[in-house]
């Protein structure tokens, strides 16, 4: 394939593409991403008005990881060097003689998105060089009532260090988070409390800020020579 003429024809160039990008760990990273200069598109399905990346000059557009459609075009309209994998889902902590069978089914349906999203942007993206997964500490914890948590993170964990090797030179990376103050426990109304009582357990006994890990997802996007690996910023959560 020629690549400049290829090339030329792609208007949509961005250095990073943050999958779920306009909140929390993934928003933080954007903006991080934004602060060294990259050009930074953030995919989300509520990414086009999304004040805070307006704010700071970030491109947004609204996407659906579930979307199967959009997700085999959207690599035919954007090219990006690093792509980082950081949606969430509703929290679940359900014990299995009652578990939601089917909101438990979404947390692989996530893998298995993330999947497609590898698979359309390793055939598609000339320029690849990263993909960093966010997982959680929860992968490495036997913590009941988290068994669907637990089962989306360490396939995430697994998928990285398989297609590390897979992909190369294309470098693939997982960053794995602790207990991190996001929108993401917005779902509880005891949410301060809960986010403290769950920190106490830790041996740091805190809650990390979204920056912290962000600093893990630019060091495991930018460092040409980390491949491979599962880094957990977790505050000591998975010892
Ligand atoms: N916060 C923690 O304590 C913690 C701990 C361990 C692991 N993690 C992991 O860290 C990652 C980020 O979590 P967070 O705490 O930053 O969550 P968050 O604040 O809820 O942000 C999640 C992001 O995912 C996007 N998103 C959700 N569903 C999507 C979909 N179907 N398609 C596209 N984008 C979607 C959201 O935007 P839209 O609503 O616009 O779609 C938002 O930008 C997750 O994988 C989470 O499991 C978090």
């Amino acid at each position: 394939m020629n690549k400049n003429a290829t090339m030329s024809s792609v208007n949509n160039y961005y250095d990073v593409v943050v999958f779920g990008g306009s909140s929390g760990i993934g928003l933080a990273s954007s903006i991080a991403f934004k602060d060294q200069g990259l050009k930074v598109l953030v995919l989300s399905r509520n990414a086009e008005n999304n004040h805070e990346l307006k704010t700071h000059g970030i491109d947004g557009k609204d996407f659906d990881i579930f979307n199967s459609d959009a997700l085999q075009h959207l690599f035919s309209e954007l090219q990006t060097k690093h792509i980082i994998l950081s949606t969430s889902m509703p929290l679940q902590f359900e014990m299995v003689r009652d578990i939601n069978l089917a909101q438990a089914k979404t947390s692989f349906e996530k893998v298995w998105a993330y999947l497609s999203i590898i698979k359309y942007a390793a055939n598609k993206l000339l320029m690849l060089e990263s993909i960093t997964l966010v997982s959680g500490a929860i992968a490495k914890n036997n913590v009941p009532g988290t068994v669907s948590l637990k089962l989306m993170a360490s396939s995430l964990n697994e998928m990285g260090k398989t297609l590390a090797i897979e992909l190369a030179p294309i470098r693939v990376n997982v960053v794995s988070p602790g207990i991190t103050d996001t929108p993401l426990y917005n779902q509880f109304s005891n949410k301060n409390q809960m986010l403290q009582d769950m920190a106490s357990a830790l041996p740091l006994k805190r809650v990390a800020q979204p920056a912290e890990i962000a600093s893990a997802i630019l060091f495991a996007t930018l460092n040409k020579n980390v491949t491979g690996a599962i880094i957990d910023i977790d505050g000591g959560a998975s010892l």
